[in-house]
């Protein structure tokens, strides 16, 4: 049992499984598949007959193992016979070997070398075909240590730098156990499919980008697979043409997002209108927001390889309270907006976002399902899409006179690169739970002018900061500490400018 357990925390520690997650993992022994199964892993194990109760049934009886629990027969002898249950796996646990005290074998070649030695090699080579799999652990014994030519000396420390054969490289006592298949870390998604909504969209965009950078199977949503300007400039990213599927999907559509989200390990829910002004609030933002929200994760709930959902919300669900903040507050995750102050001071598009995420909580908290919040700022940032979304239109407002978007005032900046990034981040992390709050800082718009003006003088400083009485110190602050706990480096706010402002020069959408 402790032998077991070992094993299985070898694994997890380093990978950073969360006890709720389902994977597929490969192998035997009923100590071993009755852990996982408790975990919530799917097992294929192998045993070398399928038609022996005395082999089968003990497993079969498990916990978890009518749902989880799959048998395959395979022999260390027959080459390829571990094919099909290692397929579609992320970790193979070899532990079959014989146990034959060497005393009473007959034919020791036969009996133990040849299916110990030629065995693990049969298994490892059909492990290493297999593109979901992230790691192999080996069954070896104490024996692989203990013994060798000369006696160890008396008072000896036997410690893993041991090996019982003598031409083996040994470790340095101070070396690491390598902990990582190489490249791991860069292809973390490699085998894993996740579906992000409105992927057409500004942050989505860049999320697509940057799953598909790290090896993820991305299922993207969009409204119109017709349109060229929602589509094409996902197609043309790296790694598209293997990995990513498009879907569409329409937040007021009930179960327009099935497909999408089968198969999935997590869904990343962005899609949402993103409009300031409207004639119709409830039918142009309440709805699509909240019952589509709804929507999608309904549609999530029924997915069995699911094991989160992550929310694009934003600080538009945070701030705006009874009261606004007290000068010097530090605004943190344990703020939430006002519904009725929302709803007083008609700020329709805070009132989406607000009974959105609160609406996303609710059905995960009944329903079982892990939901992780980001809440953006403001967000700017180089655009990969063709058609200029709000915010982005806005920052130009915001430096260009007489292209007023959203009105002079304070403005909770974060690069959208970052905020991909921290949705990712939201998945891959086992321990984050809850809210993130993502603003690399607070400004004034006037600052934002300065940051651009000192990057290029030769661009006109707008006449509507020319008696800009702001002093340089913001009224309140966002707190960085729970989006840095996840793993996010903020970029500086100057290269977020410097970004978008190349970004908007390269589209003619800037003419300095
Ligand atoms: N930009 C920011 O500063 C900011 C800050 C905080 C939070 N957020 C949140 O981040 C998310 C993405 O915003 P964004 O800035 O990337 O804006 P965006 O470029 O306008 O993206 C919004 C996405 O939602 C999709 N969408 C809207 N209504 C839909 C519907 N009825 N059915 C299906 N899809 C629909 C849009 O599809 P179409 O392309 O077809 O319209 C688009 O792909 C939103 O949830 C937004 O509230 C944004």
């Amino acid at each position: 049992m402790v032998l077991m357990s070992l094993f299985l925390s070898n694994y997890e520690s380093n990978l950073g499984r969360d006890g709720d997650n389902r994977k597929t993992v490969g192998s035997t022994t009923k100590e071993l598949v009755k852990l996982l199964l408790q975990r919530r892993y799917t097992v294929h194990a192998t045993v070398r007959s399928l038609d022996d109760p005395n082999k089968t049934q003990h497993l079969l009886a498990l916990d978890g193992a009518k749902e989880r629990l799959s048998l395959f027969e395979a022999n260390l002898t027959e080459e390829g016979s571990f094919e099909s249950a290692v397929n579609g796996c992320e970790c193979v646990f070899h532990m079959a070997t014989p146990v034959i005290p060497s005393v009473s074998v007959s034919d020791p070649k036969a009996k133990l070398i040849d299916p110990a030695v030629k065995g693990t090699l049969n298994v490892l080579k059909s492990a290493a075909k297999v593109s979901s799999l992230k790691r192999v652990v080996l069954t070896s014994s104490m024996s692989a240590v203990m013994f060798r030519v000369e006696p160890r000396e008396f008072g000896a420390v036997v410690d893993e730098t041991c090996y019982g054969i003598r031409f083996r490289r040994p470790w340095s006592p101070s070396a690491q156990f390598p902990t990582e298949l190489p490249g791991f870390r860069e292809m973390i998604g490699e085998g894993k499919v996740v579906c992000v909504t409105g992927a057409s969209g500004f942050i989505a965009s860049w999320l697509v980008k940057l799953l598909l950078q790290r090896g993820y199977t991305v299922h993207a949503t969009v409204r119109s697979l017709d349109d060229p300007k929602k589509t094409q400039h996902l197609r043309a990213l790296d790694g598209a043409p293997e990995r990513l599927s498009l879907f569409e999907a329409n937040l007021g559509e009930e179960g327009s997002f099935e497909s999408a989200v089968n198969g999935c390990q997590c869904v990343f829910h962005t899609a949402s209108p993103v409009i300031f002004s409207v004639s119709d609030p409830k039918a142009q933002l309440l709805d699509p927001a909240v019952k589509g929200t709804l929507n999608v994760l309904k549609s999530a709930a029924k997915v069995p390889s699911l094991k989160r959902v992550v929310l694009t919300s934003s600080i538009a669900a945070v701030l705006v309270g009874v009261k606004p903040p007290e000068f010097g507050a530090v605004v943190d995750e344990t703020w939430f907006s006002d519904p009725e102050t929302c709803e007083q001071k008609e700020l329709w598009y805070p009132l989406s976002k607000t009974l959105a995420e609160d609406a996303a909580v609710k059905f995960s908290e009944n329903n079982g399902l892990e939901l992780v919040v980001i809440n953006p700022g403001f967000v700017i940032g180089p655009i990969l899409q063709p058609t200029i979304n709000i915010t982005s239109k806005g920052f130009i407002g915001l430096i260009e006179t007489g292209k007023e978007v959203f009105p002079d005032g304070i403005y909770r900046l974060v690069d959208v690169r970052d905020v991909a990034n921290a949705h990712i981040l939201a998945f891959e992390n086992p321990e984050a739970s809850g809210r993130y709050i993502m603003v690399a800082d607070v400004n004034h718009s006037s600052d934002i002018m300065k940051i651009v003006n000192q990057g290029y003088p030769a661009f006109e400083y707008s006449e509507r900061y020319k008696d800009s009485k702001y002093e340089g110190t913001p009224p309140f602050f966002v707190s960085r500490t729970r989006a840095e706990s996840l793993g996010v480096q903020f970029t500086t706010v100057e290269v977020s400018i410097k970004d978008t402002v190349e970004s908007l020069k390269e589209r003619k959408l800037l003419s300095f």
